[in-house]
């Protein structure tokens, strides 16, 4: 079938946690949006991601990416408010912090380092040691070289996240079209005008790509060279009628989420070397569960609810892409937020929508314009944010 099946203001290619912030922030601002999704909303790194709102505990120097955070983390109990009245869905925004465990002496260091630039950046970090661990947490772990603790690091329910932007982006107006896959952008006079499907055309004023790790292969239909990447993340969901801790407990290379349904989140690996491949696998769940046990014994015995894995859409040089594609007028970005895209999701959709809105963004976009220079992370320079 061809011809046009829908006309929109605004369309959104990717109906994740992005996408849908994105849609429900602009229909807010009283414009017509459409989310197109090759599967179903949220079914993507949404689903398999930890809801970590952790705007202090993966952020390992200051700068532009750690400040977005905070001003993304500090909008969730007012969206949480504002979503549960428009759709009647509770994110289950929990704030009892986490605590990051040291696991040796270096790492010991390293935090201490953070717990001094983070509080003199206004934030709150407090320093444990073991034996202030034990009190807190009792015998659950055995710690051996402290924790820091980041009491305003949250973190929500991701499904219930989604659901709550989608049903209120969509009591707002928002169109969305599941299961339909985009075959190829519309283009005339170098300015993108909508996206071809396998069930006709979708035409819009402007465009926006939130299609998470597929966001470059997707861009590249128009000869764009974006680098980002997908890296899968591994983890998995063990069933409790009460979990054992209230807060986030989180070391190298692994961490442990209790939810308010009582279940226990366990992550997660991080392996770019999968590719698009984001089927779970035994050795990978092997390992972390592995480490899961060291970090704390009891959840051993906890039942296994279902193994997760997604794909985090990585960014060359570790910051997401946010804004206008200088050179192809109507088309837009919003990916590359790697491991903290449910933490961005609330900024990014504010930004997009001021930007698309014609008003100053409330944040200053520059490190994260499309045509920035970007400097790869490797080996030999230290991470902006990791675990
Ligand atoms: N932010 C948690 C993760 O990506 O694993």
């Amino acid at each position: 079938m061809t011809g046009t099946r829908y006309q929109t203001d605004a369309l959104i290619i990717g109906g994740g946690v992005i996408g849908c912030a994105i849609a429900y922030e602009l229909a807010k601002a009283g414009v017509k949006a459409l989310v197109l999704e090759k599967e179903t909303l949220g079914s993507q790194s949404t689903r398999a991601g930890a809801g970590m709102l952790g705007a202090q505990v993966e952020m390992m120097e200051p700068g532009p990416f750690f400040e977005l955070g905070i001003k993304s983390r500090a909008l969730f109990p007012n969206l949480q408010e504002e979503l549960r009245e428009l759709s009647g869905i509770d994110m289950e925004l929990q704030t009892p912090g986490i605590f990051r465990v040291a696991v040796d002496e270096a790492d010991r260091a390293a935090l201490l380092a953070r717990q001094s630039w983070q509080t003199a950046a206004g934030q709150r970090a407090v320093w444990f040691e073991d034996e202030e661990l034990r009190s807190e947490l009792g015998d659950l772990l055995t710690p051996k070289f402290g924790a820091l603790y980041l009491p305003d690091d949250h973190q929500v329910r991701n499904p219930q996240l989604l659901l709550a932007l989608a049903a209120s982006a969509k009591r707002l107006g928002v169109q969305f079209i599941e299961q339909t896959a985009m075959v190829g952008f519309l283009e005339e006079n170098g300015a993108v005008v909508g996206v071809k499907t396998i069930e006709g055309e979708v035409r819009a004023n402007r465009v926006i790509l939130a299609a998470g790790a597929w966001t470059g292969l997707i861009a590249n239909q128009l000869g764009l060279e974006l680098p980002i990447y997908p890296v899968r993340g591994q983890s998995f969901l063990l069933d409790s009628f009460a979990p054992p801790t209230p807060f986030t407990i989180y070391t190298h290379g692994c961490y442990i989420l209790p939810k308010r349904n009582g279940q226990v989140y366990v992550g997660a690996t991080e392996e770019p070397q999968a590719g698009f491949d984001r089927r779970p696998n035994l050795r990978s769940l092997a390992v972390l569960s592995t480490q899961a046990i060291n970090l704390f014994p009891s959840i051993g015995q906890l039942p296994f609810a279902a193994p997760l894995a997604g794909l985090r859409p990585g960014s060359r040089d570790g910051l997401p892409f946010l804004g206008p594609v200088p050179g192809i007028e109507g088309l837009y970005l919003a990916s590359g937020h790697f491991r903290n895209g449910v933490l961005l999701s609330a900024i990014t959709g504010r930004v997009i929508a001021e930007l698309l809105t014609g008003n100053a963004p409330s944040v200053d976009l520059t490190p994260f314009a499309v045509d920035r220079k970007v400097v790869p992370q490797t080996a030999d320079t230290t991470p902006t944010h990791s675990i």
